[in-house]
């Protein structure tokens, strides 16, 4: 067989996926390990959708999408964040978060470059840097309650710096960033020479509190690059529409590594995301009701049980500490499921400095927390 690509040698299969196909095959099982609402997209999102089909032909669209969801996107950031993105040439349609991650990192990585997250962290980021020959520089943020600090930033930053990425609110913490971290780090992103590459993916999902875009500091503007969606948001991971928001010359270039990746993103998927935009604009709100009865819920019960955790703000994650129980999260995780059948996500999933740690979604019935929420108390007090 020729030799593959040997970067692929360093990239593994997701430990969320793992612990999801575990689960697949178990009767009975609660699968707590889900990244996606467990709520349908909104009926009025099928409908446009379904009478479209019917009713216009499906051609490729412009490359960074239709100009009516590019104005939806623009009209969105431009409302909520008085952030202005020029819907014609600054804002690109991509197949969900994924591509525009992938978009983004393949237009600005050289082999040796280093990208620089915070962790523990999303699965999704690593590999498409080792893939392309960079490194990824993780920082540490348990100790500061997963929060980012700002001197930690600035004396990882070296010469082959050349981006630093942000998720939040997190996966897998659900953390959300205050306003003085995001000034402070802004601060430092402004000496460097680097780009800032910000993951937004659950903004609609913040739960309490504020969602502070990085959109809102113009001085950064010319190397921010933001990765959003209506994957979370709206319950539509599989229609994948995302998008990425850039400067002009950025997009352009970005553009071009888009089109030859996949020319357009489906075309009725954009005629989803329109119509999510523009008559759905509250799906995230009544979503994020039903969250927080049950993030609530959940975390009392942890406590109870004596999983510290802290109190998730944003996404519908809930990270609790199993650091008392001196075992790898792995085989924690998979010893639960053994004898519970309630499937979680070992928290090494999330890099090195998620060990110790398991990952809960509460993206599912407040039925299903219960019962798993039971099961775990009742295996947590079992001879062990
Ligand atoms: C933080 C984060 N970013 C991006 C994605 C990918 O989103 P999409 O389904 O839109 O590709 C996910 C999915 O779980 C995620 O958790």
């Amino acid at each position: 067989m020729p030799q593959l690509n040997k970067n692929l040698e360093n990239v593994s299969v997701p430990g969320t996926r793992q612990m999801a196909n575990r689960v697949a095959d178990m009767p009975d099982s609660i699968d707590l390990t889900l990244g996606q609402p467990d709520f349908t997209t909104p009926q009025v999102i099928k409908d446009e959708v379904t009478t479209a089909v019917k009713d216009r032909q499906m051609k490729y669209t412009h490359n960074r999408g239709t100009l009516e969801l590019r104005t939806a996107i623009s009209n969105f950031y431009q409302k909520k964040y008085l952030a202005p993105y020029d819907p014609k040439d600054e804002i690109i349609v991509t197949n969900g978060g994924s591509e525009a991650l992938d978009t983004i990192f393949r237009t600005i990585i050289n082999p040796g470059d280093e990208v620089i997250m915070f962790a523990p962290i999303y699965t999704g980021y690593a590999p498409i840097v080792t893939l392309l020959g960079g490194e990824t520089v993780l920082l540490d943020t348990a100790p500061a309650q997963f929060v980012p600090e700002a001197d930690q930033l600035a004396q990882a930053i070296t010469d082959k710096t050349k981006a630093v990425l942000l998720n939040y609110p997190n996966n897998p913490t659900g953390t959300i960033y205050p306003r003085g971290t995001l000034d402070a780090l802004v601060h430092v992103f402004k000496k460097h020479d680097i780009f800032v590459v910000v993951d937004e993916m659950y903004s609609e999902n913040t739960l309490e509190g504020e969602h502070f875009s990085l959109t809102s500091y113009p001085e950064i503007r010319d190397r921010l690059l933001t990765v959003n969606g209506l994957s979370k948001s709206h319950a539509m991971t599989g229609w994948r529409i995302g998008w990425l928001l850039g400067s002009r010359e950025m997009v352009e270039k970005l553009t071009l590594v888009h089109l030859y990746n996949s020319l357009c993103t489906s075309t009725p998927s954009q005629i989803a995301g329109y119509t999510a935009l523009t008559e759905a604009p509250d799906a995230p709100r009544v979503m994020n009701e039903e969250y927080v009865k049950r993030r609530d819920y959940i975390y009392q019960r942890l406590s109870e049980m004596g999983l510290d955790a802290v109190l998730p703000k944003g996404a519908f994650y809930i990270f609790p500490s199993i650091k008392r129980y001196n075992e790898s999260s792995f085989d924690f995780a998979v010893d639960l499921l053994e004898k519970t059948q309630v499937a979680v996500v070992p928290g090494a999933a999330f890099s090195k400095y998620g060990e110790g740690y398991i990952r809960i979604s509460f993206a599912t019935s407040m039925e299903n927390l219960k019962e798993a929420a039971d099961r775990m108390e009742q295996y947590l007090t079992m001879e062990r």
